[in-house]
């Protein structure tokens, strides 16, 4: 029995419900007996007051503009720690020793080969299809690849899909890359990091050895840590509500990648940078500032505004820095830059945008980034599914592992028709 309890009122009836503490952040009224005892749904479109699941990986606090992954700030992993790193901290609770660092590793590098045959899948796809459409579509077909590891009762068994996963993302992200651009397949080369290896099967070429630039693979690395998890998000809900049923993980991370793909989600950092080249210059922002407060126009300002954050995303405190060390090291620059700065303190400034907490999300300056990598803008959410499959696969197998996990199932208020009889065609 909860010690706190929250009373609820219907009609002459009064119900105890129970409160459930967590470890910070607010409690929440556990309503699982409410419609045994009286008969009533909650009505929560979006599960804006919902939560759908305990949880132990990662806390934000939307008000403050606080993430913490296992209790660590974002900020101190993307600044000391390397994507690797989280990926073990993630999924095991802790961070890792130097052994434990090494080990896995390791193991993650040996598993980043594909199934030879997975080749040949590729070329059933468009060259001009969307890498997210051939992410969705190869990394649901892993599960007729991988049968021996699709028992999700196993923990082994779910330990070695999870690597799996998490190791073959890049070899297929690359993939789609270099089959839209038509060049051969990189295969991994294992004396490099995760990330060096991704970049050398993404813009390597057989015909001349590849040079990883170590700021580049230093930025991509980070831009992979501020992805890797966002506790209850659309996707990560999707790979949970996939999985409640029992599914294998690769079906349940490819519905994750397919609900990723839209432009509120995961294709708002395309859609960001789209909207900073169609600005074009900063004498075009007021125009497009004031588009987006105008309710009969369809237009929003893409990397702006969050769910949870109604404050800085401390993501994109980060991805601001990081774009000024990717122009240092590859001695670039890009005035659609200047147009997202001037465009960020315009609507910083602007009422609208404060009195609705409107802030810049990680995906506003991510694009800026990615681009000056090399990335073509339909790569970005391919990035960021390849990123993402650590905070997945963790999701996935703390609710696996959770006693409380039922199929998810939400119900509904009917507003339908009452129950009719069928009308032959001939009296319609
Ligand atoms: N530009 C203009 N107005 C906005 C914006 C925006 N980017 N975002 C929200 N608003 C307004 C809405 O019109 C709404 O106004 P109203 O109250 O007068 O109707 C109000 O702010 C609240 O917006 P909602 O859409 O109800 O907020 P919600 O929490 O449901 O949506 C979302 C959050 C989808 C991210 C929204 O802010 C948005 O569409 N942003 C642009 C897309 C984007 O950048 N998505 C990336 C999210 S981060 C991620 O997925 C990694």
């Amino acid at each position: 029995m909860a010690d706190k309890q929250a009373k609820l009122a219907i009609g002459a009836e009064t119900y105890d419900l129970p409160i459930m503490e967590g470890t910070v952040g607010p409690d929440v009224v556990d309503i699982r007996k409410l419609y045994g005892t009286t008969g009533m749904f909650t009505y929560d479109p979006g599960y804006k007051s919902t939560a759908s699941c305990e949880s132990a990986l990662t806390f934000i606090d939307g008000e403050e503009g606080v993430l913490l992954h296992r209790g660590y700030p974002i900020g101190q992993l993307a600044e000391h720690s390397s994507f690797m790193e989280v990926a073990y901290l993630m999924l095991n609770g802790e961070l890792p020793s130097q052994d434990e660092y090494e080990d896995f590793k390791v193991t993650i590098t040996r598993h980043t080969m594909l199934h030879d045959q997975l080749r040949q899948f590729y070329q059933g796809f468009r060259r001009d299809g969307h890498p997210m459409a051939i992410m969705c579509g190869v990394v649901g077909a892993l599960s007729a690849f991988y049968h021996d590891s699709t028992d999700i009762s196993d923990p082994e068994h779910r330990k070695i899909s999870s690597h799996r996963l998490i190791a073959k993302m890049p070899t297929i992200a690359a993939m789609a890359y270099k089959y839209s651009v038509g060049q051969p397949f990189m295969s991994p080369m294992n004396s490099l990091s995760y990330t060096g290896n991704f970049l050398r099967m993404t813009f390597g070429v057989p015909a001349e050895d590849y040079e990883v630039i170590p700021a580049v693979e230093k930025a991509m690395d980070r831009i992979f840590i501020l992805h890797a998890d966002h506790e209850q998000n659309a996707s990560t809900s999707t790979v949970r509500l996939a999985g409640s049923s029992g599914a294998n993980p690769f079906a349940c991370i490819a519905a994750g990648i397919a609900c990723l793909w839209g432009p509120a989600h995961g294709g708002a950092n395309e859609a960001a940078l789209n909207m900073l080249h169609e600005i074009g210059t900063p004498d075009r922002i007021p125009h497009y500032i004031e588009r987006a407060k105008d309710k009969n126009d369809p237009f929003r300002l893409m990397g702006f505004g969050h769910r949870v954050y109604k404050n800085y995303d401390p993501r994109a405190t980060v991805m601001q820095k990081t774009v000024r060390e990717v122009f240092d090291a590859l001695k670039v620059k890009d005035p659609v830059f200047e147009v997202a700065l001037r465009l960020e303190e315009m609507a910083l400034h602007d009422d609208y945008f404060i009195e609705k907490k409107l802030f810049p999300n990680v995906d506003f300056y991510s694009g800026i980034i990615l681009s000056a990598i090399g990335f073509p803008t339909t790569m970005f959410t391919a990035l960021f599914a390849l990123a993402r499959t650590v905070g997945w696969v963790a999701q996935w197998n703390e609710m696996i592992s959770d006693p409380a996990q039922v199929i998810g199932r939400p119900r509904q208020l009917y507003t339908g028709p009452t129950q009719r009889d069928y009308v032959p065609f001939d009296k319609r």
